[in-house]
C-alpha cells in the first residue's frame, strides 16, 4: 500500500511510492511517454507515464484525459532538477475518477466578466490560488496579532435592529414580520463586549448596499474590529499601525512564492514598518489643494482624494480629526475643537485607498443621545447601546480593517473582486 500524500509534501517521500489525488491541469505526449501535470490544491506536479511501466489499459486511458479530469495517481517520487518543486512522479498506476467535459477556461485570454461568471472554476487557476492563500495568511496574521496580545474574540451578530454606519447602505430583511438589517459593522456590539471583557475583537462578514460601482466596494466584505476599554485616539492609531505592519511582515515571511506569482513589487511592502505618518485632516486637505484637486474643505475624501494623499507617502498614512459632520454618530468629538471627530482612517499606499476606519467613541450619555436624535436614528433600537454609557462608562476606541482591501493592496491587485472567493457586488450575486 502506498501512502496518500499532498503534493506539497512530496519532498519528504523521495524514492518512495506515493498516491496523489487531484485534477489534470495539462498533458503532453512524446512517443511512449505521457507527461501529466496534476494539481491537488496544495501544489502541482508532473507525473510521467511510461508505456512499459503501466498496463495497456491504463496507457490507453491516459490518452482520453481532458483538462480538469479527476484522477488518482500512484508512483515513485524521483528528484527532478527542472521541476519547479524539484520532484516528479514516475507513474505505476492511474485511476480515472471522472473525465471532465470540455473546460471553459482555456489558456487564451478571457474577459473579466467571463471569468467572474465562471468564478467557481476560475478559483482553480494559479493566480487565484496565490491570492486566496494570501487572504488566508492575512486573516491568520490578523487573528494571531490580537490573540497574542490577550484580546478575546467576541463576535457580533449579523442580524441587527439598528444601523451602525448610516441608513443609506442598509440591507433590509424581514425578521418574522418585523424589520431587521444585515450588519454594516460589528462595532456597536464590540463596544458592549469591550465593556464586558476589556480588550476584544470581532471578525465576520459585513454588508453594505453600496450603489457605487468602484474597484474598492463590495456589498459583502469581511471586517476585523478590535475594541478596547480605556483607549483614546492615540492608542487606537498606535494599535492600528502595529497591527498592519505585523500583517504585512507575516505575509512577507510566509508567502514569498505567492507574491512572486502575482509579480508583486515586494520592496514596497518591505517599507511597511511602524510608525506610520499621521496627519491631521487639515494637512491632508493642504496636500489635495497643492495637487489642484477640486476638493471642498469639510467633505470626506473620495477614492481619488485618498489616492492623491497616499501618493505622498511610501507607507500607509493615517489621517485623523475628520470634520465631525461627515462622520458617524458614535464618534467622540475633540473637546478642544468640537468641529472635529476623534476619528482616523488608514490609507494604503499605491492608490489602494482606505483600509482602516476607526475612532474614539462618544462615552457621555447625554452627548450620545443628542447625536442619535440629530441623526434621526430610532432611540428605542439604541437603548442597549446607551446603557453602556450609563453603567460604568469609560473612554474607549477601536477600528475596523477591511480584509479585501488589505488583501488587494498586499497582492497589488487593483480591484477587490478577486480578493474574496465569491465576490458580491451591486451587479453580481452569481455564482
Ligand atoms: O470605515 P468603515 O465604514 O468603519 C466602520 O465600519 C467602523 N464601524 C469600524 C470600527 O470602528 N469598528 O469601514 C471599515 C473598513 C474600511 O476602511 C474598508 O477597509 C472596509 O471596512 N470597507 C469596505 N470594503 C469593501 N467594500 C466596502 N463596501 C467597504 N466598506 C468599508
Ligand atoms: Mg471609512
Amino acid at each position: 500500500m502506498s501512502t496518500i500524500i499532498n503534493i506539497a509534501d512530496v519532498g519528504r517521500y523521495e524514492g518512495q511510492e506515493v498516491t496523489i489525488r487531484g485534477w489534470l491541469y495539462n498533458m503532453r505526449s512524446s512517443g511512449k511517454l505521457r507527461f501529466l501535470l496534476v494539481r491537488d490544491g496544495s501544489q502541482t506536479i508532473q507525473c510521467v507515464v511510461f508505456k512499459n511501466d503501466v498496463t495497456e489499459k491504463v496507457f490507453e486511458e491516459t490518452d482520453t484525459l481532458t483538462q480538469e479530469s479527476s484522477l488518482i495517481v500512484t508512483g515513485n517520487v524521483a528528484a527532478d532538477k527542472r521541476s519547479p518543486i524539484g520532484f516528479e512522479i514516475q507513474v505505476k498506476h492511474l485511476e480515472v475518477v471522472q473525465i471532465a467535459a470540455e473546460y471553459p477556461i482555456t489558456k487564451k485570454e478571457h474577459g473579466t466578466d467571463f471569468l467572474m461568471d465562471h468564478r467557481h472554476l476560475w478559483l482553480r487557476s494559479s493566480r487565484q490560488h496565490a491570492i486566496i492563500r494570501i487572504r488566508h495568511q492575512v486573516i491568520h496574521a490578523a487573528r494571531k496579532f490580537f490573540d497574542d496580545q490577550g484580546f478575546l474574540l467576541v463576535d457580533s451578530p449579523v442580524f441587527t435592529p439598528n444601523a451602525a454606519e448610516g441608513t443609506t447602505s442598509l440591507f433590509e430583511t424581514d425578521y418574522f414580520g418585523s424589520k431587521a438589517y444585515l450588519t454594516q459593522s460589528g462595532q456597536l456590539y464590540a463596544e458592549a463586549s469591550a465593556m464586558a471583557f476589556g480588550k476584544v475583537y470581532c471578525f465576520g462578514p459585513t454588508f453594505r448596499a453600496e450603489k457605487s460601482k468602484t474597484r474598492r466596494h463590495l456589498t459583502e466584505f469581511w471586517m476585523i474590529e478590535p475594541e478596547v476599554a480605556f483607549f483614546d485616539l492615540n492608542d487606537d492609531m498606535k494599535l492600528a499601525e502595529d497591527f498592519v505592519s505585523y500583517i504585512v511582515k507575516n505575509v512577507l515571511d510566509t508567502r514569498k512564492v505567492e507574491l512572486e506569482i502575482l509579480e508583486r513589487d515586494i520592496s514596497m511592502l518591505e517599507k511597511v514598518t511602524a510608525p506610520f505618518p499621521k496627519i491631521h485632516y487639515n494637512e491632508a486637505v493642504e496636500i489635495l489643494k497643492k495637487k489642484n484637486s477640486e476638493f471642498r474643505y469639510g467633505d470626506d475624501f473620495g477614492g481619488t482624494d485618498e489616492t492623491i494623499i497616499s501618493e505622498e507617502f511610501d507607507r500607509p498614512v493615517i489621517v485623523h480629526h475628520y470634520p465631525a459632520e461627515v462622520k458617524a454618530f458614535y464618534m467622540k468629538r475633540d473637546p478642544e475643537h468640537p468641529q472635529f471627530a476623534l476619528a482616523m482612517d488608514m490609507l494604503a499606499p499605491e492608490g489602494h485607498g482606505e483600509i482602516i476606519g476607526g475612532s474614539q467613541r462618544e462615552d457621555d450619555y447625554n452627548e450620545l443621545l443628542k447625536r442619535i436624535k440629530d441623526h434621526n436614528l430610532p432611540e428605542e433600537a439604541f437603548a442597549w447601546y446607551l446603557d453602556l454609557r450609563k453603567y460604568g462608562s469609560v473612554p474607549h476606541a477601536g477600528f475596523g480593517l477591511g480584509i479585501e482591501r488589505t488583501v488587494g493592496w498586499i497582492c497589488g491587485i487593483k480591484h477587490v473582486r478577486e480578493t474574496v472567493p465569491f465576490p458580491r457586488m451591486m451587479q453580481r450575486i452569481y455564482p
